[in-house]
């Protein structure tokens, strides 16, 4: 439907409104040390910051002007990291010594505001967080010429980590299916890897070593990580998942124009987007399998890069139409449940699902950067026009 110029305008308006209060937002809430609370009220995610959620948060806020804010969340990485210098040490020397840890020895994914992994249980083992907030830095150091010198230490260690540790099978973005090596855990990782050896701050070696591990990773997600011509869930499925549009779109490990880009995000359309709204994968279950909007921002940033900004800007809107009337964006909503008898076990066992979920937030800023720039008052070192990401 072509929307009479007023209601453009009024829609505009309000979007850019959802933007800048969801920026607001997640600056409210970030923790005095740096760290990103997933959701500060949901009963299973209060009180812990994730690698992934946050490098994707700290990107968006970088992108829409807010340096300051995802630098903090850098040096809160960087201190985390650097308390764990001996077990990063000691997972590198017994993995290359044939004797890899345990996955209950690894590190987590998600840690509490002071850094230390906290006392619940959780599906801890995840690779995919620890490449992504480096890819987050290389991303802001490009946007704001910042000098990245001082999460150097840090950044070797995570090289240390992932080039000694990225063929093992782990939990994948959606914490399940630990016996899987997963493409967007590999996508992640290429993706972080790749960023630590162009950002200029690491020794010789250290960077010789991100750089072939970086191609490993990459040969490897071509060679093994491809089904019919999209990215593959894991490496042996034909399924498609959500989070492969990270790879294809943002992260651009595979260019979205390619073959293999268009491919994924045509099998993304196929089987997981309904309208606007984006399902995790087929058989998701959680809260019933809704949509979530991250994921349409997800989708909306790769079909950005491969050119359809008109799709883009259809996902853009359909992931503000899940905003509530005070403007807090959920993890999903319950549209075109995958799973509609499995809500009521997760409302049971956590509650109702997570709102606000800042990752979510986000997304939502990311790709409206992408789409039309950061707003002018923004503190990007620039000229007189709004400065305009180049898509995606
Ligand atoms: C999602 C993760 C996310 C976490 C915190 C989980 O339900 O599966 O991807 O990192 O919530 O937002």
């Amino acid at each position: 439907m072509i929307l009479p110029t007023t209601d453009r305008t009024a829609e505009h308006a309000d979007l850019a409104a959802l933007v800048a209060s969801s920026a607001e937002l997640i600056g409210s809430l970030q923790d005095a040390d740096g760290a990103y609370p997933a959701s500060p009220t949901f009963s299973a995610y209060a009180g812990y910051s994730w690698f992934r959620d946050g490098a994707f948060i700290a990107d968006a806020m970088s992108a829409y002007g807010r340096a300051e804010s995802a630098e903090r969340f850098f040096d809160w990485c960087a201190r985390v990291l650097e308390s764990r210098r001996d077990e990063i040490g000691a997972i590198a020397t017994a993995a290359s010594a044939g004797r890899p840890v345990a996955d209950a020895a690894m590190l987590p994914t998600r840690f509490t505001f002071d850094g230390r992994a906290g006392d619940d249980e959780w599906w801890d083992f995840q690779l995919d967080g620890y490449g992504t907030w480096v890819w987050a830095v290389a991303e802001h150091v490009r946007r704001h010429g910042t000098d990245a010198a001082r999460w150097a230490p840090a950044i070797a260690l995570t090289v240390d980590y992932l080039a000694s540790s990225w063929q093992r099978p782990c939990f994948d973005w959606w914490e399940e299916h630990a016996e899987h090596v997963h493409v967007s855990t590999l996508g992640c990782i290429a993706a972080g890897l790749r960023a630590a050896a162009s950002l200029g701050v690491l020794d010789v070696e250290r960077a010789a070593l991100a750089a072939s591990a970086a191609r490993d990773v990459g040969a490897f997600i071509e060679a093994r990580g491809v089904a019919d011509g999209h990215l593959s869930k894991w490496i042996g499925s034909t399924a498609v998942d959500a989070s492969l549009a990270a790879v294809v779109g943002v992260m651009e490990v595979v260019p979205a124009a390619s073959a293999l880009g268009t491919g994924t995000i045509a099998a993304i359309e196929r089987d997981l987007a309904v309208d606007g709204g984006v399902h995790r994968f087929v058989d998701d279950t959680y809260y019933g399998g809704g949509q979530w909007p991250l994921l349409s921002c997800f989708l909306g940033l790769a079909h950005a890069r491969a050119g359809d900004i008109d799709r883009a800007r259809a996902l853009l809107a359909w992931a503000a139409s899940t905003a509530g009337p005070g403007g807090s964006m959920p993890e999903q909503v319950e549209r075109h449940l995958l799973a509609p008898t499995r809500v009521e076990e997760w409302i049971e066992r956590w509650g109702t699902s997570a709102d606000p979920l800042l990752w979510s937030h986000a997304m939502l800023i990311r790709l409206a950067v992408a789409l039309d720039g950061a707003p002018r008052s923004a503190s990007f070192p620039v000229s007189a026009s709004a400065p305009q990401e180049s898509p995606a």
